[in-house]
């Protein structure tokens, strides 16, 4: 850090040591960690405009580049077919400069939230610096890799100088959970666990978990992310323990048994209370017009893609559907040419992007329906957009008939 910090390796790595030292002060650092790899957030244009631009081209002219792996959020469209999904060009001429910037500080240009699908999967016990709340979530808790929530400028200055501080989620003391959570109904299919962590989330703030009640086979992958990204939308979550199910969860079971520490417990018992599905703000009633469905949040896995698709074979939609996945994972998908001639082209398999990180606005959608717990948080505050939080099946029923119904979710 010293030669980072006398700018012996250039005036970029100096500002980015700088704020690793800075915030190290801020937090009462225990001294510096190498990490083993960066996710970096804040790569739409939507979100980070001149401003961020401005930054990201400060250290590069810096001379400053990845120190360890670094990988890229979801941008504000999809590089690849970004005019036939009507993403003005302006936007994209805009999102372009980001990306050169950050391609020129050698980040991967992943753009994925998901990128322990991808190859940057931390094992347990490794320290990263990752933002992107979702991704963040899974790492601590489902890998047991060890990570706080950076930002998008600290994750890129843990890249750029292949450290962060030793504080917060690096340290056990602060794994420990503070809350017992006891579910008592049943938490089964990928809604309930967004439904779940968009209730616990405003619960528990930033407290760390311990979750028991729920059932070892209903804890998939799939449903931990959705459980792990809704709890950091609708609260700071980044980590939390599933009695029986994620890799920590055994020691602090035994911790919370000797009552060493405190624990107020909390009762879980009717879920359909905690979410309504349409904004009251909303002047519709009935059955609503669906401009789009939306699956992918946090971006799907090949599986994922695969077990929708195979469902919608010669079948024919009355709305837009967007699944958003890696950039990878659509190339291998539309390659299969005897699959993609079955399908309805109103199926956009989207890469690079999400309807959260997108410029909705412009793409003239005023209606949305999506499975997504983390989603639905982000998009209910769009004013100009009708939401409607459903199961993936009735999600499939939406983009077939091009309606949904309003209502209390069934
Ligand atoms: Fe990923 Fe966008 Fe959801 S970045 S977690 S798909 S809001």
């Amino acid at each position: 850090m010293k030669k980072m910090l006398d700018g012996e390796l250039g005036s970029g790595t100096q500002i980015a040591a700088e704020m690793i030292t800075a915030l190290a002060k801020i937090y009462d650092a225990d001294g510096f960690l190498p990490v083993k790899s960066s996710q970096i957030s804040g790569v739409s244009y939507k979100n980070i405009g001149e401003a961020g631009i401005e930054f990201l081209e400060s250290l590069r002219s810096g001379d400053a580049r990845a120190r360890v792996r670094a990988t890229l959020n979801p941008c504000g469209l999809d590089l690849d077919s970004w005019r036939e999904l009507g993403f003005p060009e302006a936007f994209y001429r805009d999102q372009a400069r980001v990306l050169d910037a950050y391609n020129a500080l050698g980040i991967e240009m992943t753009c994925s939230c998901t990128p322990y699908l991808l190859g940057n999967c931390p094992a347990k016990g490794d320290h990263v610096a990752w933002s992107e709340s979702s991704a963040i979530s899974y790492a601590n808790s489902v890998l047991g890799a060890m990570t706080n929530r950076e930002g998008g400028p600290s994750a890129l200055a843990s890249a750029l100088t292949g450290f962060t501080g030793n504080f917060g989620l690096h340290l056990e003391k602060n794994r420990i959970p503070r809350q017992s959570v006891v579910i008592r109904c049943n938490i089964e299919s990928y809604l309930d666990f967004g439904t779940l962590g968009l209730m616990l989330g405003k619960k528990l703030g930033q407290d760390v978990p311990f979750i028991t009640g729920l059932k070892k086979e209903h804890c998939t992958p799939e449903n931990l992310r959705q459980l792990g990204a809704a709890m950091a939308a609708s609260g700071a979550v980044a980590l939390y323990h599933v009695d029986g199910v994620t890799p920590e969860a055994k020691k602090h079971a035994v911790s919370i048994k000797k009552g060493e520490i405190t624990i107020p417990s909390m009762e879980i018992s009717e879920l359909d209370e905690i979410v309504d599905v349409v904004p009251a703000k909303k002047d519709v009633a009935g059955a609503l017009k669906v401009d789009m469905v939306f699956l992918g949040c946090p971006h799907y896995s090949r599986q994922d893609v695969m077990d929708i698709l195979e469902g919608l074979r010669g079948k024919k939609l009355h709305a837009t559907l967007w699944i958003a996945t890696a950039r990878t994972v659509k190339k291998s998908i539309l390659e299969d040419t005897d699959l993609t001639r079955q399908l309805d082209p109103r199926i956009k398999i989207v890469s690079d992007t999400c309807i959260v990180v997108c410029p909705i606005d412009a793409l003239g959608i005023k209606s949305v329906v999506t499975n997504s717990g983390k989603a639905y948080f982000y998009l209910k505050n769009n004013e100009s957009l009708a939401v409607v939080y459903r199961d993936t099946q009735a999600c499939i029923e939406s983009a077939l008939s091009g309606t949904v119904a309003i209502g209390r979710r069934t």
